[in-house]
């Protein structure tokens, strides 16, 4: 079961502009420990196609749309991320990619670790047997 799910974020709507944030726990189900950011994808590239053993994710669109596409080798989830006040809560074990990015879409993203490439799987099989035995 790919248990993902899009979190609401607080939008205090305001004439001089709006404003949102996270918080974590009161949003993020995880202490924050690193931030980063995509941005400037070239039409049609896709990011990501790796899972993670241990970290999770939070991932939001803050201009412009994308899609998280989720697989845990049985099921397929696709999130369209288009607003700026909702993320999406990507726990750790699910093979996860970004893709069809619009022009000048900026992805954030946190994560509850720093970046350890030990704790990615890139091959896809790999991650099916871990993730199904
Ligand atoms: P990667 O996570 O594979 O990118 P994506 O999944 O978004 O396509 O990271 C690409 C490269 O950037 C890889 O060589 C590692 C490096 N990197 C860091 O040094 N620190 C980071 O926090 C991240 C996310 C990546």
């Amino acid at each position: 079961m790919i248990n993902a799910q899009i979190i609401q974020l607080p939008k205090i709507e305001d004439p001089r502009g709006n404003l949102s944030f996270f918080e974590t726990d009161n949003h993020v189900p995880f202490s924050i420990a690193r931030t980063y950011w995509i941005y400037d994808v070239p039409g049609g590239e896709i990011r990501g196609g790796h899972a993670f053993k241990q970290q999770q994710e939070f991932i939001i669109a803050l201009s412009g749309s994308f899609e998280v596409v989720l697989q845990d080798g049985k099921d397929e989830k696709r999130f369209h991320l288009n607003r700026s006040y909702y993320g999406l809560y990507i726990p750790s074990m699910i093979w996860r990619s970004l893709e069809n990015f619009s022009t000048n879409s900026f992805a954030l993203i946190v994560s509850d670790s720093e970046y350890k490439e030990m704790d990615y799987i890139r091959d896809f099989e790999i991650y099916k047997k871990a993730a199904n035995g």
